[in-house]
């Protein structure tokens, strides 16, 4: 049976992790030939939240579809994206966000196969955040999957805990193609396709600034850490930078994943 592939990329920092991914996406397309490009978008805006420029620039360099996360609000613009007709069918919030505006998932008809992609929160230890309970959240989106005819369906369940990215995933195994965490920044090395047929990761990790504070100088950060608080996260112009992605590649008659696959990039020249 044929397959499709998915590139996934977690949650993508600022001017410095935009012009990485421009940079290196051109080498991925050529190496792994996805049929459909994802990532996290709530970090785009210089650190914080998302704008249509942002969001049209990614989109220039080949992303179709756009999760997000807690800081998806952080940036008043998301109102732009959110109210623009070529926009907002691509550009997800959490679906479990108690927010009115922006969609939490959506269907993209792509190289002969509808995919279903849904963005989904977390709870425990989340910063401005405002999700209900994720449990009844993918169940209502598994309802939703099947009413799209969707054969492949992703998740991207933006959490910081990796007990509820856990036991979330081995709930949708078998119910969904792919299980991915971001919010952390931190790529984990656990990535496995579950007994049913789920491909699954905790966490995808970031793209930016490398050697840094997830992405942000770690200086600035330092300062506040002495005093006990959080520092200033700013994001740095230039530098080394990470990427760090997943490739997943899906049985397109049966919506099972086959294959997953971390793809890490340092560029530190
Ligand atoms: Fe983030
Ligand atoms: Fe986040």
């Amino acid at each position: 049976m044929p397959t499709k592939k998915i590139l996934i990329f977690g949650d993508t920092i600022g001017k410095i992790g935009r012009e990485t991914v421009k940079k290196i996406l051109p080498d991925l397309k050529a190496e792994y030939r996805p049929d459909l490009i994802i990532m996290n978008a709530e970090n785009l805006a210089h650190g914080f939240g998302i704008t249509a420029k942002t969001i049209l620039e990614m989109q220039d360099a080949g992303v179709d579809v756009f999760t997000s996360g807690n800081h998806v609000w952080s940036n008043e613009k998301y109102s732009e994206v959110f109210s623009d007709p070529a926009l907002k069918n691509i550009v997800l919030r959490p679906y479990n966000d108690q927010a009115t505006e922006g969609i939490g998932f959506t269907t993209m008809e792509k190289n002969g196969v509808k995919f279903f992609i849904a963005s989904l929160s977390g709870i425990v230890f989340m910063e401005k955040n405002n999700a209900t309970n994720f449990i009844t959240a993918a169940d209502e989106l598994l309802e939703q999957a099947q009413k799209a005819g969707a054969k492949i369906s992703i998740i991207d369940f933006h959490a910081e805990a990796t007990s509820e990215k856990a036991v979330l995933g081995l709930y949708l195994n078998g119910k969904v193609s792919a299980f991915v965490g971001t919010h952390t920044h931190v790529p984990t090395a656990d990535e496995r396709i579950l007994s049913k047929g789920t491909a699954f990761i905790s966490d995808i990790g970031m793209t930016g600034a490398h050697n840094q504070a997830i992405g942000g100088g770690w200086a600035k950060i330092l300062e506040g850490m002495k005093n006990n608080e959080m520092g200033k996260f700013e994001i740095p112009e230039s530098g080394p930078v990470e990427s760090n992605a997943v490739v997943i590649e899906i049985d397109e008659g049966t919506g099972r994943a086959v294959g997953i696959e971390r793809v890490r990039r340092v560029l530190v020249g």
